[in-house]
C-alpha cells in the first residue's frame, strides 16, 4: 500500500481504516519515534494549519496534536467550542465551510457523533476524530503501537478492556478483532455498549476468527490476558456526562488491583489512556507498578498523531 493513499482522508472512526492502513500508520509512527530519539525532525507540513476544536478539556490529545503539528513545521489553532459561534447555535455544516476555506485540516473532540460527521460531510479538508462518545481512533492507534512495541505482535493476543463503555471501549472493540486479537470487555451493568459498534465488531471478528467476550465479571474477563486495558470507570468524570444509576457501580468489582493483575498472564501489561482515577478503576500500586506502561502510551499516542497528520495532510 502506498503511503500516499491516506492523503486527504478523514479519520472519523478506527473502522474507517483497513488492516493494511493501520499497519502503515504504525510503521510511520515507529519511524518518527526513532527519528525523535536522535532529534531529527522533518518539516513535512510547513505552512499548514490544523484547527483543534474541543467540546471539553484535554491534556494528552491537545498537547499531542499541537506538538506534532509544530514538529512537522505547521501550526495549530486551538478552538474551545465555547469561544466559537457553534456555541451560539451556528450549524456545524457552516463551521465546516468556514474552516474549509481557511485551514488545512481539523481535529475535533465533540460530544455528538453526528456533529463530526456533519463537519466531515461539509468540509473537503481532512477531519480527524479527537474523541466522540463512540470512537477515539488516533488514541487507539497509539495504544496499538504500545502493544506492538511491548509484545512484538498484535495478532493472537488477548486484551481485556475494563471501564465505562465510551469511546475507547468502542474503538478497541472494533479494531482488536479486525487485527486478530481476542477482546474481553468488562463493564458495569449501568452502562451499555453501542449496538451499531457491536455489530461492526462482530463482522470484523468473523473475518479473523477473533473472540469477543462481553461480561460484568472483571475477574473472568482478565483471565489469561496479555493486555489489561483499564479506562475511566465513572463516566460522569469525563465531560460531565450524566449517567443514570452511576452511583450504583460497585467500585471494588471493577477496580484493577494487584490481585486482579495476577489473573492475567505473568507478562501481561497494564494500560490506561488517562486520565486515571486512582482508587476508582485502578489502585496506585498497579498504575505505578512494574507491569504498567501508561507513560509509554502517552509517548506512542503522540507519535501516532504525528504519523496520522503527516500521512493525511502531507
Ligand atoms: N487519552 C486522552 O484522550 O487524554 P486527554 O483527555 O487528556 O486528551
Amino acid at each position: 500500500m502506498s503511503r500516499r493513499s491516506l492523503r486527504g482522508r478523514d479519520i472519523l472512526s478506527i473502522n474507517d481504516l483497513s488492516r493494511e492502513e493501520i499497519y502503515t500508520i504504525l510503521e510511520v509512527a515507529k519511524e518518527f519515534k526513532l527519528e525523535g530519539k536522535v532529534g531529527r525532525r522533518e518539516r513535512l507540513l510547513e505552512g499548514k494549519n490544523l484547527a483543534l476544536i474541543f467540546a471539553y478539556e484535554s491534556t494528552r490529545t491537545r498537547i499531542g496534536f499541537e506538538a506534532a503539528m509544530h514538529q512537522l513545521g505547521g501550526d495549530c489553532i486551538y478552538l474551545p467550542i465555547k469561544t466559537m459561534m457553534a456555541a451560539r447555535g451556528e450549524p456545524w455544516k457552516d463551521t465546516a465551510r468556514v474552516l474549509d476555506r481557511i485551514v488545512d485540516g481539523v481535529a475535533a473532540r465533540l460530544l455528538e457523533e453526528k456533529a463530526i460527521y456533519e463537519l466531515a460531510e461539509y468540509a473537503e479538508i481532512p477531519v480527524i476524530n479527537a474523541s466522540t462518545p463512540t470512537d477515539h481512533p488516533v488514541q487507539t492507534l497509539g495504544e496499538l503501537l504500545t502493544i506492538l512495541e511491548k509484545k512484538g505482535r498484535l495478532e493472537g493476543l488477548k486484551i481485556t478492556y475494563n471501564g465505562m463503555t465510551r469511546a475507547l471501549c468502542h474503538s478497541l472493540l472494533l479494531v482488536c478483532p479486525k487485527l486478530g486479537m481476542d477482546i474481553a470487555v468488562s463493564y458495569p451493568e449501568v452502562y451499555s455498549i453501542d449496538e451499531r459498534v457491536l455489530e461492526e465488531a462482530r463482522r470484523n471478528a468473523e473475518e479473523t476468527g477473533a473472540e469477543i467476550i462481553l461480561t460484568h465479571d472483571l475477574k473472568e474477563a482478565v483471565k489469561d490476558s496479555d493486555v489489561v486495558y483499564d479506562c475511566i470507570l465513572m463516566r460522569s468524570y469525563l465531560a460531565g456526562e450524566k449517567v443514570t444509576d452511576e452511583d450504583k457501580i460497585l467500585i471494588e468489582k471493577y477496580q484493577i488491583t494487584e490481585d486482579v493483575m495476577k489473573l492475567a498472564k505473568e507478562d501481561a501489561i497494564f494500560m490506561h489512556p488517562g486520565p486515571a482515577f486512582r482508587g476508582y478503576e485502578v489502585t496506585d500500586d498497579v498504575i505505578e507498578g512494574p507491569q504498567s506502561v501508561v507513560w509509554d502510551e502517552v509517548e506512542n499516542a503522540f507519535y501516532a498523531k504525528k504519523a496520522v497528520l503527516a500521512l493525511i495532510l502531507g
